[in-house]
């Protein structure tokens, strides 16, 4: 975590116990929710507080190995499992959205519930971004994002008014961002997608929002925090003056998919310690 120790003024992310986690959103009982990338991170403390409010939850990744690390891992709020189901899916590959939407048709029959959050990270200046780079990031965030939500539309629809989609942007939408130009223009990308789906899909009583995450404490944030990025870290510090955990963002989309914010769509929730409300400076 070299931003934060480089932050200085920011504190050790706190991150829930199961015994901390709230079940007042009891109203998951029976919902099924699909979390796309829930083998880590933000997908996975999402996976587990939904598992622990009652849903059956359905988790991707890319491999087999850490979607079973993962699931051992959830063991003691799935009921062993049994509200679980993993499916080993790229998300940039259409393909296998489409199987994994077969898989979910089979076991469940519709889906109450969608967090678009599988994403990658690739964090290069404008020269220095490659056409791989490129493709790799709108593969996954962008292309991965879309068709997620439009293979799972007649899950959605079959389960009747009430269903929701939160979609994983960033704070980084809402700032120029010249350390990486591209992956903040995948997620300005998304949030706008969410905004114009939540428009084409009211009449059909599908919610969807995004969430921007701040400075989040999981492997991705480990793996591209660069000194020049930890830097920035430091100069736009969120006033709450601490790096946040993966559950703080699990407690708003668990927010947006449920009953309670039944009046909300179209939008995005930052979840970043006020990061990207305040002057840099
Ligand atoms: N951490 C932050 O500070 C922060 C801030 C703003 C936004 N975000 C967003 O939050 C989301 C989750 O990131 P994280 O920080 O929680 O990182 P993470 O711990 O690295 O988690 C990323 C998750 O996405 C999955 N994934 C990556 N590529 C995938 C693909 N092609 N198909 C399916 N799954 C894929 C990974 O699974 P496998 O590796 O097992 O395939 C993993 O479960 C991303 O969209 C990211 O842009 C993060």
């Amino acid at each position: 975590m070299r931003a934060a120790r480089q932050a200085g003024r920011m504190n050790e992310h706190t991150t829930h116990t199961t015994t901390e986690i709230t079940t007042a959103d009891a109203g998951f009982t029976g919902r099924v929710v699909l979390v796309t990338g829930g083998t880590s991170g933000i997908g996975f403390a999402t996976a587990r507080l939904l598992l622990a409010r009652g849903a059956r939850v359905v988790i991707t990744g890319r491999t087999e190995e850490r979607l079973r690390r993962a699931a051992d891992r959830l063991a003691d709020v799935s009921d062993g499992g049994a509200r679980l189901l993993t499916v080993r899916a790229d998300a940039a590959d259409l393909s296998d959205t489409e199987r994994l939407m077969d898989r979910i048709r089979e076991s469940y029959g519709r889906l109450d519930g969608l967090f678009a959050n599988a994403g990658v990270g690739v964090f290069e200046r404008l020269e220095s971004t490659t056409e791989a780079d490129f493709d790799r990031l709108v593969d996954v965030n962008v292309k991965g994002v879309f068709f997620t939500v439009q293979r799972a539309l007649p899950l959605l629809e079959a389960a009747g008014p009430g269903a929701s989609v939160v979609i994983n942007a960033s704070w980084t939408l809402h700032r120029a961002m010249e350390v990486a130009p591209m992956y903040a223009a995948t997620k300005a990308a998304v949030h706008n997608l969410a905004r114009s789906l939540s428009a084409g899909l009211a009449d059909r009583g599908i919610r969807v929002n995004s969430v921007s995450p701040g400075y989040i404490h999981t492997e991705m944030y480990d793996e591209i925090i660069t000194e020049e990025a930890a830097r920035e870290a430091t100069r736009v510090a969120p006033p709450l003056q601490r790096v946040g955990s993966s559950e703080d963002v699990g407690e708003a989309v668990s927010f947006l998919l449920s009953e309670r914010a039944s009046y909300i769509t179209g939008q995005d929730l930052a979840v970043d310690g006020g990061l990207v409300m305040k002057v840099p400076g």
